[in-house]
């Protein structure tokens, strides 16, 4: 069955307001005037869909999102184009990670069709908070809460909520393309075989974040997290993937199960593989990133996300020494990576995999 949206309309911010906030927005603390919300219960499937108002939600204090953590959420960008034109690149692809996060969350499932409408509705209603900066966007973050009224434990919920709200951002890292310093987390461990790493689940943020602060105090942008087992092996950034560049060859830790399969870091294998670098999946040790680092055969590190794209590491720091990668500033491949990816956003390269979707 196709749901039909129905739509309130937003009294909208005064333009000389939003224009200001476009102007340098912060990520994720500045909203648009919609938001999309769509219900779902056991005996009714999903149903009332609806474009509303952005404004505060009024839940039950008992509902279970808030005791037993059932979420999960996605991330990604509507960019504009120089002529004008509107588009959100590869939203089939988050709508298929978003169900595998729902099921592994035993959760249901939303239609692709329905969850790509639902974003087409907001990004429409809400043009005019797609900033025109280059390396600007608007940041979409569909999300799935438990709201039956119960603390009792006694199973996955009978009811839920879909929502997709929107935020104009900038580069999610403050300083832009500059290198980061990263923080190997050997205290803490992100996610165990068996467990929800590979979901895009608020929990497995919640879980990291005594851990990023610790990468913090440390002087450091973010935590890297290694293999919940041995300790040995590169899993993935707080908040992206990662690359390991060998001169014209490009590894990125397997899916193992304990890190996200994230959609750039999937863009960027084919995008490097169609470039005519060599681009593989495999188990990056860490002694190694540190000796190949020092020796120089690692030429570049580079994490990629949503929210952060192609972003250069230049140092690490653990509690056995620390290292720079590439001398620590932006290698050749980390920027062309960048620039094509960028490009096949704005229009300004060819798209031969199809990726933009226009709204
Ligand atoms: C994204 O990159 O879209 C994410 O969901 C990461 C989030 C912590 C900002």
């Amino acid at each position: 069955m196709t749901l039909t949206f129905t739509t309130e309309p937003a009294v909208p911010r005064p333009a000389a307001e939003r224009s200001a906030l476009l102007r340098s927005p912060a990520f994720g603390e500045v909203f648009t005037d919609h938001m999309i919300s769509i219900d779902w219960q056991r005996e009714r499937g999903w149903h009332d869909a609806r474009l509303h108002p952005y404004g505060p939600l009024v839940l039950d204090p008992s509902a279970q999102v808030f005791h037993y953590g059932q979420e999960v959420f996605e991330g990604m960008k509507a960019y504009r184009r120089p002529d004008g034109t509107v588009v959100t690149f590869r939203p089939y692809a988050n709508a298929a990670r978003f169900n595998r996060s729902a099921a592994r969350m035993a959760m249901p499932a939303l239609p692709e069709d329905t969850f790509v409408a639902a974003l087409e509705l907001l990004v429409s209603a809400d043009r005019a908070w797609v900033p025109d900066r280059p390396g600007h966007s608007l940041y979409l973050r569909p999300f799935m809460i438990a709201t039956q009224y119960t603390i009792g434990f006694y199973g996955p919920s009978a009811a839920y909520r879909f929502m997709v709200i929107a935020s104009p951002a900038a580069s999610y890292f403050t300083a832009g393309a500059k290198p980061l310093t990263v923080w190997l987390s050997q205290d803490y461990a992100r996610a165990a075989p068996g467990g929800t790493g590979e979901a895009k689940c608020g929990g497995n943020y919640a879980g990291t974040l005594v851990a990023q602060a610790q990468a913090r105090e440390k002087g450091c942008d973010q935590v890297v997290w290694l293999d919940p087992v041995e300790r040995r092996f590169v899993d993935e950034m707080g908040t992206s993937n990662l690359f390991f560049v060998y001169g014209r060859t490009l590894v990125t830790p397997e899916l193992s199960g304990t890190l996200l399969a994230g959609v750039t870091r999937d863009s960027v294998l084919a995008l490097a593989a169609e470039l005519g670098y060599r681009a593989e999946e495999g188990k990056v040790g860490v002694e190694e990133w540190r000796a190949d680092a020092e020796s120089g055969a690692l030429t570049e590190v580079f994490s990629c996300g949503t929210s952060s794209m192609i972003t250069p590491v230049g140092s690490v720091r653990s509690a056995d020494g620390d290292w720079t990668v590439g001398g620590g500033v932006p290698g050749p491949v980390t920027s062309r990576l960048r620039e094509e990816l960028t490009g096949i956003q704005s229009g300004t390269r060819p798209d031969p995999f199809g990726w933009v979707h226009k709204i």
